[in-house]
């Protein structure tokens, strides 16, 4: 019998909520490649037992080192690739158990916004084919003539913030942030209910940043969508999230509301992360708290995943890996924002030492 962890015992046991998606115990491993000589490496534990739950309306910010398994997350929220095991219910259906044809009527729900806009569209085809394609493909479910089409492809593009015209050119005409924009309209063709937007401006100059993240928060909140809103940048999370998760080499160690995560952070490697936040405030580069690289996820350390990089690790850090749970004195510590939340949106930390670093701030004496 599988144990369960905490966080997935809280999400099976409570049934008063409805998230639009639910992930639980999601794996995914990928093969090395088998080398010419030598032996075969072990494989690559990109994602390794996450738990996620997502309601109607909410953005989930997810933050991590580069490597640490985000995109590959994602992807398997979305069956883009399959997860190696565990499950991921939509709107009431467990994607894991469907083959391609029973989950293409559930892809128009489910979207992905891509970080390269240069790479993400066809060159060769015009922004009309590239915004009419979603509906052609679904034509016959949508009940759509082929001259209703033109219509909502300018719809799209002006929502967007582009003319209509946008529809007769091609991809190399447009700037990155006009590319992010046809992006976005690709994505929100179909009224999806949920979209993962993988690190969506991280591409672009900082001065477009700000215009798109702006689209996509109206764009959030004038459609109810659920976003997965990946990103390195914590300031950006912050902007457009209304919980955040943090990924360490495969897992998920936090997961809060941005207030909680920000100003009451209990997991060290959190704690990190923020101290590695420019502030303009002050001058120079911020000190780093993480020493090292992060290890390979092909062979992670033993116990917990950050022991090795972690100024609070005891000895049983090295071997008793710790789950995903409440804090012990969450009521003490918690804002009353996060009190009166269901259970599931409860800030939970993977640490042993949780209620120690949230007590001293993140600061290891
Ligand atoms: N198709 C693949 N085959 C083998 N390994 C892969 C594959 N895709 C991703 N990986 C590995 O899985 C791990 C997680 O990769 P992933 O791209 O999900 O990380 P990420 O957090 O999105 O990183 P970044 O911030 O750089 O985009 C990395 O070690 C990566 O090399
Ligand atoms: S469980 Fe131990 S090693 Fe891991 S983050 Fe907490 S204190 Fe550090
Ligand atoms: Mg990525």
């Amino acid at each position: 019998m599988t144990t369960l962890t905490a966080a997935e015992a809280t999400i099976q046991t409570d049934t008063t909520l409805a998230p639009l998606l639910r992930a639980t115990n999601v794996v995914k491993h990928f093969a090395a490649p088998t080398p010419l000589w030598g032996k075969v490496a072990p494989p690559v534990q990109a994602v390794h037992h996450v738990s996620l739950a997502i309601y109607p309306g909410e953005v989930v910010g997810l933050v991590g080192e580069s490597g640490c398994g985000k995109s590959t997350l994602g992807r398997c929220l979305l069956q883009l690739i399959r997860p190696t095991s565990g499950h991921v219910w939509f709107e009431g259906k467990d994607l894991t158990t469907l083959n391609e044809k029973q989950l293409r009527p559930l892809r128009q729900g489910m979207q992905m916004v891509f970080q390269n806009p240069y790479s993400s569209l066809n060159p060769r085809m015009s922004i009309g084919e590239t915004l009419a394609e979603p509906f052609l493909i679904h034509q016959k479910a949508l009940r759509l003539s082929t001259k209703e089409i033109f219509p909502k492809v300018s719809a799209l593009l002006n929502k967007v913030g582009l003319p209509t015209s946008a529809a007769d050119r091609y991809p190399h005409e447009f700037s990155g942030g006009q590319r992010q924009r046809i992006g976005i309209a690709r994505a929100i063709a179909l009224n999806p209910s949920f979209i993962v937007a993988d690190e969506p401006v991280s591409a672009l100059d900082v001065s477009v940043q700000a215009q798109i993240l702006n689209l996509l928060k109206d764009l959030q909140a004038e459609t109810n969508l659920s976003l997965l809103f990946v990103a390195h940048n914590l300031a950006v999370v912050k902007y457009l999230s209304h919980r955040v998760a943090v990924m360490y080499l495969g897992q998920i160690v936090e997961l809060a509301s941005v207030d909680d995560l920000f100003h009451r952070a209990a997991h060290p490697y959190t704690h990190a992360l923020l101290a590695a936040v420019p502030d303009p405030t002050k001058r120079g580069i911020a000190p780093s708290l993480l020493e090292g690289d992060p290890p390979s996820p092909s062979s992670p350390p033993s116990g917990c995943r950050f022991h090795p990089r972690c100024a609070w690790a005891t000895d049983r850090c090295r071997t008793e890996a710790p789950v995903l749970r409440t804090l012990l004195s969450n009521s003490d510590n918690a804002s009353p924002s996060s009190i009166l939340l269901p259970n599931e949106k409860r800030p939970l930390v993977a640490c042993h030492e949780a209620e120690k670093v949230l007590a001293a701030g993140g600061k290891y004496a």
